[in-house]
């Protein structure tokens, strides 16, 4: 992402001291910097967990060291967006993040992946062992 397009946008979200930032297509985390440069918590996935992973010398953590900005980095996960952990509890606060910031894949350079088998008839399916669900 084109930094002065990531600091437009963070500006536009109104990215700020107090506000907490979710990008669920973060990638190599160029909102969550430009987000938190503004002041906002930031919060990221992505279903491609090397990308927020990084290498030992280069990763999405290190760019908030680098620009020093750790104190805003919330947190990251993988997650596939199209079935995300994220839910509304019951009776609690729906509103968690101030704003959602992100450059979703439109399938131009890049396409939407989507976590599951494109075979769904050789799903495997639930394994039983010792009389007890292996999931529980
Ligand atoms: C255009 S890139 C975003 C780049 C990001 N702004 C950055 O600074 O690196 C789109 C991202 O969407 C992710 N993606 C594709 N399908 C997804 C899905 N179903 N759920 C979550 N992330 C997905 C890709 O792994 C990729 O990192």
């Amino acid at each position: 992402m084109d930094a002065e397009l990531s600091l437009v946008t963070a500006n536009l979200a109104h990215a700020a001291p107090g506000k907490l930032i979710y990008d669920p297509f973060a990638g190599t985390g160029s909102f969550l910097i430009t987000s938190s440069h503004f002041g906002a918590t930031t919060f990221g996935s992505d279903i491609d967990g090397r990308a927020l992973r990084g290498k030992k010398d280069r990763s999405l953590l290190l760019n908030f060291h680098q620009y020093k900005l750790v104190s805003k980095f919330g947190d990251t996960f993988v997650s596939d967006l199209t079935n995300t952990p994220l839910r509304e509890v019951p009776g609690v606060n729906k509103r968690v993040f101030d704003a959602i910031v992100c450059d979703p894949p439109y399938g131009v350079r890049e396409g939407l992946k989507v976590l599951g088998s494109k075979r769904p008839e050789r799903e495997k399916g639930p394994i039983m062992m010792n009389g007890s669900w292996r999931h529980t």
